[in-house]
């Protein structure tokens, strides 16, 4: 059977330290819940020492969270470990995780202790914390700068004063992840020997972007327990993230030979809500939780992912609480706007589609992604147009003199150009005009509205009209990021009909050109 990889996270302690993070108790009482969902096995709660609310927050979380270890943070002070003993009374079960510098730079220019000083320190500290519960975990802090003999000696130390757990931080994110390896295996074959009930475990920081690796490569080297955060917040450029630690080790479980209790599919949710309570945005390309980790944007990827996921996702979305996402977009072709419009269950004739179709892709172009409010609107502008119809290819619209606007417009049919100028008492009136000259049918605009489909400085606009001719009324609608033109689109579709009942089209063309 494979060993068990214990999921040790540090959101709330090592995370809650980046800069800029102020939890409240009450946030720390949800991440802490939601944490239990996603069944991680150790919550270090907070720093108990540290603050009356980090106090408060890990006794809250002790007494209101069951399922996984609850631990917290001390240094070898013994008031530290009192205070770390007093906040966990109420867990069901409880770690003390007890630290202490052992680098050269950490011991002389921080602690101001010898190496002999921080050994007898480790000893009353582990000792003290034994004596309030079984599970004492012990960190030399700063191990991957301190000397590999000096590391051996604390932690044989701590092992024989009773910790449980050792662990290796690579507390400045320095370690290489060969280097790491062969440091956890000296640590694994030296530190165990004669202990082999004792816990290997790694908290890796990102300063050069290694920290998920050097987690990984840790396993080989026979660490069975990980340290990390969600979003992989904390001190700097932060800590192991525990999502990655989780997706990676159950998708490559032939790699990895370790059997994990996490719940995937609350992965997305507890990335969510630590985003939300501690304000971190969790960056477009994070893997798996951040935005794009599931989106597929280029023509051929989409295509792929539509006949088969597996082309382009190494991970089901579904197993960590997402769907797939295809954008619709510049890239995009004809496989993915029809899956798009099967999904909204537009059904299209062939010619409406080949004409929404390339309204999409003119559209895409100029404003990049299209949600699906836009496509609904291109389709629906796009199939209220009828075949015979005289189609919009462009309107110019100048201020002509004395700042009367007007406007120049050009229609199509079947590759003949009609065009009409006109001006008017504003853009809108000057295009209605110039559009009724080129129809030759005079029309009253009796209602004309505008409304936003998607905002930001390209947003893109529908625009519908109810225009009268004669005794009838024609309504229309335009599509466009720019308003005079969606204005102008409107009218040509309300106008298409107009001239489609009286029959007229073919004539207009004729007395236009
Ligand atoms: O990074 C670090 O060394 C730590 C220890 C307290 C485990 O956070
Ligand atoms: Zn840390």
């Amino acid at each position: 059977m494979n060993d068990q990889l214990i999921i040790f996270d540090t959101t709330l302690r090592d995370g809650e330290q980046a800069p800029g993070i102020a939890l409240s108790p009450d946030d720390k009482v949800a991440i802490a819940t939601q944490l239990a969902r996603l069944r991680v096995d150790v919550i270090e709660a907070g720093f108990a020492a540290a603050s009356p609310g980090d106090f408060t927050a890990v006794s809250r979380i002790a007494a209101e969270v069951q399922g996984p270890v609850i631990a917290t943070l001390a240094r070898t002070h013994p008031d530290d470990i009192d205070r770390a003993a007093d906040a966990l009374k109420a867990a069901e079960k409880k770690r003390i995780h007890v630290f202490i510098s052992t680098s050269p730079i950490h011991m002389s220019q921080m602690l101001r202790m010898s190496p002999a000083e921080v050994l007898k320190s480790v000893e009353e500290g582990v000792k003290r914390a034994k004596r309030y519960v079984d599970d004492v975990e012990f960190s030399p802090q700063d191990a991957t700068r301190s000397d590999p003999d000096f590391i051996i000696e604390v932690c044989r130390l701590a092992v024989a004063c009773g910790a449980t757990t050792i662990n290796i931080p690579d507390t400045v994110g320095f370690a290489m992840p060969q280097d790491f390896v062969e440091l956890l295996t000296r640590v694994y074959d030296d530190v165990r020997a004669g202990n082999e009930d004792v816990i290997i475990s790694t908290h890796c920081h990102d300063d050069l972007g290694l920290a998920v690796a050097n987690s990984l490569a840790a396993i080989h080297a026979g660490a069975r327990q990980i340290e990390s955060a969600i979003n992989g917040i904390g001190e700097r450029a932060g800590n192991t993230s525990t999502e990655e630690v989780i997706m990676a080790v159950t998708t490559r479980a032939d790699h990895f030979n370790v059997e994990i209790g996490a719940d995937t599919t609350q992965i997305f949710e507890t990335s969510r809500l630590v985003s939300t309570l501690t304000g971190y945005p969790i960056q477009y390309n994070k893997a798996v939780v951040g935005r794009n980790a599931f989106t597929h944007e280029s023509g051929i990827h989409q295509h792929g992912v539509l006949r088969n996921r597996e082309t382009y996702e190494i991970m089901d979305p579904a197993a960590v609480g997402r769907t797939s996402v295809i954008v619709l977009g510049k890239h995009s072709g004809r496989a993915a706007f029809l899956h798009a419009l099967t999904k909204m269950e537009i059904v299209l004739e062939d010619a409406d589609f080949q004409r929404s179709f390339e309204r999409f892709k003119e559209l895409a172009d100029r404003k990049g992604e299209i949600s699906e409010e836009g496509l609904r609107a291109i389709v629906g502008e796009e199939t209220g147009a009828l075949s015979e119809e005289l189609r919009f290819e462009a309107i110019y619209v100048s201020g002509g003199s004395h700042e009367i606007p007007v406007a120049t417009v050009t229609l199509s049919r079947n590759g003949e150009e009609v065009t009409a100028t006109a001006n008017g008492d504003g853009m809108i009136n000057a295009t209605f005009v110039a559009l009724q000259d080129a129809y030759g049918i005079p029309a009253e605009l009796l209602d004309y509205r505008v409304s936003p489909i998607t905002s930001g400085a390209d947003a893109m606009a529908e625009v519908n009209v109810l225009i009268k001719v004669g005794s009838a009324t024609y309504s229309g609608r335009g599509v466009s990021t720019d308003v005079v033109e969606g204005s102008a689109r409107a009218i040509v579709s309300a106008m298409n009909k107009a001239a489609f009942d009286r029959g007229v089209t073919e004539s207009v063309q004729d007395s236009a050109t």
